[in-house]
């Protein structure tokens, strides 16, 4: 299959090109392919949600498991109401805080939406981007369009078009190509079919910010460290080893004078033994390492930067052929925890404390 990449120029103001191609885009989604587009969080790999048989193009151009759902995105309120059997009230009272926006909420599903999209559960994620390239999609497309991030299974999640066209060249009908995202992790996942909302996936939508919309929150065990065999996450894409970086990652935690001792110790002690070694540093740090492949991942002090370069370091460290990584980490309020709980994952929860 030839993969054909469109450029959308103006996300602020649309060219009448750009509207062109998008028009283009949701005719595809319309006859069942598939099209990535990009979204304020990652790229996302779309199909029609309410056709089971595009649906099942998407686990296959992934190599996704097909117990792992989708995501059904939507581009207006009124389209929800086809997807769902009812909103509870703290699903609208989020609704109204974050949509459109990096957020997406689990809602029991009504009998349209096909298994086929959430993987045989009886409820059904939806989400309503901000970015305009793909509010325009779905409006443009007339159907909800379901979404994982467009990567391979198991990679780290495509920020940028390019990382798109690594993956998913050959396999895939169109790339819309909307240059960089804005934010660079998943949306917050919030499941409100119980009385109290429980966290499924940290992201830029932080705890923070729901209990201050919704009060107490609850926290999936799923996010805070490793799965132990007897606990089943709730979002069942948790459960798999996500962002997995092709090297080995070690994340160094503690004190941060330490932490750069540290890894450079490590990373003396490694390349000794003739390891190429790649190290996850800040700006603000970026001088501390003499040895090895050095990349910042961005600003300390403003979380959004490490947030919006993450999945890139991680993909330039596989395209590098590094054999192990030492990275620095975050704190783990606001933003961070989406940081951490990508980072943790990456690193299959191999943490070292000093
Ligand atoms: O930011 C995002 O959410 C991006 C962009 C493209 O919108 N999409 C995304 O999709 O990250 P994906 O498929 O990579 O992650 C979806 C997550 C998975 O962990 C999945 O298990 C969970 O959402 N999920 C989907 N439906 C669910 C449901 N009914 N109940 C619980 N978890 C669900
Ligand atoms: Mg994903």
């Amino acid at each position: 299959m030839k993969t054909e990449v469109l450029k959308i120029e103006n996300p602020a103001q649309f060219t009448e090109l750009d509207m062109e191609h998008i028009r283009k885009a949701a005719s595809v989604i319309r006859s069942g392919g598939l099209v990535a587009f990009p979204t304020e969080t990652v790229y996302g790999l779309g199909a029609n949600a309410l056709d089971e048989h595009a649906a099942g193009k998407i686990y296959e151009a992934k190599g996704r498991p097909s117990d792992n759902p989708l995501i059904a995105h939507v581009s207006c309120l009124q389209e929800i109401e086809a997807l769902v059997r009812r909103i509870p009230e703290k699903g609208r009272i989020l609704a109204e805080a974050f949509w459109p926006g990096p957020m997406t909420l689990i809602f029991p599903k009504s009998e349209r939406v096909p298994y086929g999209t959430t993987g045989g559960l009886d409820t059904v994620a939806v989400r309503m981007p901000s970015e305009a390239t793909a509010a325009e999609l779905i409006r443009l497309s007339g159907v909800p369009i379901a979404a994982p991030s467009a990567n391979t299974s198991g990679r780290p999640s495509p920020t940028r078009a390019e990382h798109v066209f690594q993956d998913m060249n050959g396999k895939i009908d169109m790339i819309l190509d909307g240059g960089p995202v804005g934010i660079g992790v998943e949306s917050t996942i919030v499941d409100v079919t119980e009385e109290v909302p429980v966290l499924l996936r940290p992201g830029a939508i932080t705890m923070e910010m729901l209990t201050a919309v919704v009060g107490e929150v609850r926290v999936d065990p799923a996010i805070l460290g490793p799965m132990s065999p007897d606990i089943r996450p709730k979002a069942p894409g948790m459960k798999y080893r996500h962002y997995a970086p092709r090297a080995d990652l070690t994340l160094v935690e503690g004190e941060l004078s330490q932490v750069i001792l540290e890894i450079n110790r490590m990373a003396q002690e490694k390349t000794e033994a003739g390891y190429r070694v790649g190290i996850i540093c800040t700006d603000e740090t970026r001088g501390c390492y003499p040895l090895g492949e050095v990349r910042s991942i961005g600003e300390r002090a403003r979380e959004e930067t490490v947030a919006h370069n993450l999945y890139g370091v991680l993909r330039d460290f596989d395209d590098l052929g590094v054999d192990c990584i030492f990275s620095e980490s975050f704190s783990e309020h606001h933003l961070g925890q989406a940081i951490m709980n990508r980072l943790s994952k990456a690193a299959g929860y191999h943490i070292q404390r000093v």
